[in-house]
């Protein structure tokens, strides 16, 4: 591991090492005078809400938490069962980096489908709902889908209503990891309501900090009644902000002139640019399609830890030398220019 230092140039590493949008950091300012009622209750939330409301065309039940891994895993718990069992893509967040808080929040089993770059096979998911192990296995309760997926691909439309009408056909319930969702809208340039709520999907990780938010996902229950008891799992699970209008404010600004698909989609062109520029070097293997923020790409090993020193990223499989590039909101042509200019410098094919 490379030492890291306290700040780093705008780089490729995560869209998570961004800083917060402009506008959304003027909104908490905004928001920052006398008092208001704590936990929700404050005129600002109400207003948030009602903007998801209007994002969906109709009215559905939004929370506020912290963080995306309290997102999926609350959001869960509107299809929990103690002997439950929730399917998810191998390569999910869900499965591999949030620690067991599913398995301890939820009190429910994870169980990780096969996927092709990063999309849950359909017929892997059919192969585990019908084996028919009956009070012996946990029972499928959930199906949860991260779109766009943890590798930079994305559902199409018809892929995620072929999965969504499996598991609703069997029972189960549909939750959506969006915590890149704004990339995935902006790359389909098809509505979240069409994408989500007109396919069935009946809960949402509808993410925030990932497209300008200094901090905070939403949970989004698309179905009447769902989750009518979240206000009791937010508390006990421990988000439930008491100055909450502050993270609220936050979504305001975001969903406000669709500020979330402009930042995804500005994340997308960057990501289009970056591989534009290494797709045809010869070190360079592109390992996954690149649809929205990211670029996945094999390099040699030996390369890995000098490009990390002169510009941080993090490898997603440093033995295969498998690394993550990944755009934000606020990368500039620039900053690719001067990668490029590191990655050549370095290149074992001078
Ligand atoms: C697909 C996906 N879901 C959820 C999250 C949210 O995680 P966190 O709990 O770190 O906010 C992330 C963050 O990297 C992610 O990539």
């Amino acid at each position: 591991m490379v030492p890291l230092p306290d700040a780093f140039p705008r780089g490729f590493a995560s869209d998570n090492f961004a800083g917060i949008h402009p506008r959304i950091l003027d909104r908490i300012a905004a928001v920052n005078r006398g008092h208001a009622l704590a936990y929700g209750e404050d005129a600002v939330t109400a207003r948030a809400r009602a903007a998801f409301d209007q994002l969906f065309g109709q009215s559905v039940s939004t929370h506020f938490v912290f963080n995306g891994t309290a997102a999926n895993v609350l959001s869960l718990m509107a299809f929990q069962k103690s002997h439950g069992a929730v399917l998810c893509s191998e390569l999910a967040h869900l499965w591999n980096d949030e620690s067991t808080a599913p398995e301890r929040a939820l009190g429910m089993r994870l169980i990780p489908l096969k996927s092709v770059d990063g999309k849950i096979d359909p017929t892997a998911l059919a192969e585990v709902l019908g084996r028919g192990h009956g009070v012996h296995g946990a029972l499928p309760v959930a199906l949860t889908l991260t779109q766009p997926t943890e590798v930079g691909t994305l559902y199409s439309l018809e892929e995620l209503r072929t999965l969504i009408d499996l598991a609703h056909a069997h029972g189960l319930g549909v939750h959506v990891d969006g915590a890149r969702l704004g990339c995935a809208v902006a790359a389909l340039g098809i509505s979240v309501r069409e994408m989500l709520l007109e396919s069935g999907v009946d809960a949402l990780s509808f993410g925030g900090t990932k497209q300008g938010m200094l901090c905070g996902e939403a949970v989004v229950f698309l179905q009447p009644g769902l989750g009518a008891d979240f206000p009791y799992w937010q508390k006990h699970g421990l988000q439930l902000a008491s100055k909450m209008r502050f993270v609220s404010a936050q979504f305001e600004a975001l969903l406000e002139e669709d500020l979330w698909i402009t930042n995804g989609g500005r994340a997308n062109a960057m990501a289009a640019h970056l591989h534009g520029n290494v797709k045809h070097l010869p070190f360079v293997e592109v390992a996954f399609p690149v649809q929205v923020n990211s670029v996945f790409a094999r390099i040699p090993v030996s390369l890995l830890e000098p490009l990390q020193r002169e510009t941080f990223f993090w490898p997603w499989d440093e033995r295969a030398g498998l690394v993550r590039w990944m755009c934000a909101f606020d990368t500039e042509v620039e900053d690719i220019q001067r990668f490029m200019e590191t990655l050549l410098r370095l290149s074992p094919h001078r």
